[in-house]
């Protein structure tokens, strides 16, 4: 978060505000959000795209990925900064007419949507159903039908990158659930077949490669497969698609180890070769969209706990490496036990010139998978009562955070201008014992 700065009594503030009142005011864990930096990033997305497709095809549409955190204040701010929004459930898509979007403006995925989504979509005049399989083509079409609209769609193709050198959160080769293969010619016929129905309208085709991705090039491979098909259908058909959709999937920095591309350099990067691939197609650029959802949100929300047990446990060769629980723990960020993905800790509620020791941040719960941050240097004199941030968890944190062990999850507060409000609420045992009418 870009606010975030040291005190002058050493603790830190988010947005004039000190962890320390944070904690007093909403107790933790808590998921704090920087309302002003998770806007600006909104912002520049939305720019660095425009600017970078404004010659060639009048600009770019930017969609929010609500699956990275989505609550209705989150999605006005990010119509507010001028992105659509991409939801991929009815869940979703509740909240997003629950925050006022435009439902115009909104895109509905899914690889198994239910008839009652799409036709919930459908009636709320979702700007675009993004068609994830041959089968859909025709029950989106039915659906459309019965409701007496025409249905605007994007075909989703997996382009077939390979993601085995990277850690993709890999959506694109062809051996997974998601989209139509561009392989043995399923996707361009399954192009023919939303053609061939006039309950729907081809808008264009849509790729995701994956999640988490700092190398352009596997973009830029998957445009170029994407827009030769695009070219195909159009030659074949007569047709013109007005649009293409790139998808999401740009990395973020969790540590100092990751070095994320700035959207603008991204976006110059992907303006360049979708010219190069539409000009050796002979087509005209469509107009671009793409959906980033941890790049906005990510690095905006710091989860803020209070430590409590501390253990050290000696380790072969000498040294030793201290264990500090902190109040949550995989319930509210599961991200490391299921992806051992790397975060940073750090002593929030006061400055320390304790020697650092290797530590390792735990949770609460009941499995000693149960890792929030793997290694991290913290003070020795961390203790008890101390509040500890870990910075980067505004994307799939509260979005996959479970009940589990009966631990209620953590509000998301936001702060700016030098006050906090409470976003999502603390769920409560009450609310949780409420589910339980057995
Ligand atoms: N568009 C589509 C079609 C997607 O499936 C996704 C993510 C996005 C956009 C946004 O991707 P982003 O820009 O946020 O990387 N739970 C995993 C990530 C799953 C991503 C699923 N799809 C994690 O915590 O890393």
């Amino acid at each position: 978060a870009r606010t975030v700065r040291r005190g002058p009594d050493g603790a830190l503030q988010v947005g004039g505000v000190p962890v320390t009142a944070l904690a007093a005011e909403h107790g933790t864990p808590a998921y704090v959000v920087d309302e002003e930096d998770l806007r600006a990033r909104a912002r520049e997305w939305v720019s660095a795209f425009d600017d970078a497709f404004a010659g060639l095809c009048g600009g770019a549409d930017v969609y929010y990925a609500g699956k990275a955190f989505l609550c209705t204040a989150v999605a006005r701010w990010v119509a507010e900064e001028g992105m659509l929004l991409e939801t991929c459930t009815g869940g979703e898509l509740a909240v997003g007419l629950r925050a006022g979007t435009d439902p115009a403006r909104m895109a509905l995925h899914g690889n198994n949507k239910s008839d009652a989504e799409v036709e919930r979509a459908l009636a709320a005049g979702v700007g675009r159903v993004v068609l994830d399989s041959r089968q859909e083509v025709d029950r989106v079409a039915g659906i459309a039908g019965r409701l007496g609209v025409r249905a605007p769609v994007l075909l989703r193709v997996t382009v077939g990158v390979e993601a085995h050198t990277h850690s993709y959160i890999a959506t694109a080769h062809e051996d997974q659930k998601f989209g139509v293969p561009l392989a043995g010619g399923e996707a361009a016929a399954a192009a023919a077949a939303v053609l061939a129905r006039p309950e729907l309208e081809l808008r264009g085709l849509h790729s995701h490669i994956g999640s988490q991705i700092f190398d352009v090039e596997g973009f830029e491979v998957a445009a170029r497969r994407l827009l030769r098909l695009h070219a195909q259908v159009q030659r074949e058909h007569g047709v013109r698609l007005p649009e293409v959709d790139l998808g999401g999937g740009f990395g973020m920095a969790y540590t100092t180890q990751h070095q994320p591309l700035p959207a603008r350099e991204l976006a110059a990067g992907m303006a360049r070769v979708v010219a190069a691939a539409c000009a050796a197609e002979g087509v005209d650029v469509p107009r671009v969209s793409v959906e980033p959802g941890r790049a906005v949100v990510g690095p905006s929300t710091f989860t803020l706990y209070t430590a409590g047990t501390t253990k050290d446990v000696a380790l072969d060769g000498g040294a030793s490496r201290r264990y500090v629980a902190v109040d949550g723990g995989m319930s509210d960020n599961v991200r490391a036990a299921l992806y051992s993905a790397d975060y940073s800790a750090t002593l929030a509620s006061r400055r320390s010139d304790a020697a650092p020791l290797l530590s390792r941040v735990v949770g609460k719960h009941c499995e000693s998978g149960d890792v929030v941050v793997l290694d991290e240097f913290l003070p020795a004199d961390l203790g008890p009562g101390d509040l500890v941030a870990v910075p980067g968890t505004g994307a799939y944190c509260r979005s996959l955070a479970s009940q589990y062990n009966h631990v209620p999850r953590p509000p998301v507060v936001a702060v700016a201008g030098g006050a906090s409000r409470v976003l999502l609420r603390r769920e409560t045992e009450e609310d949780l014992l409420a589910l339980d009418v057995g």
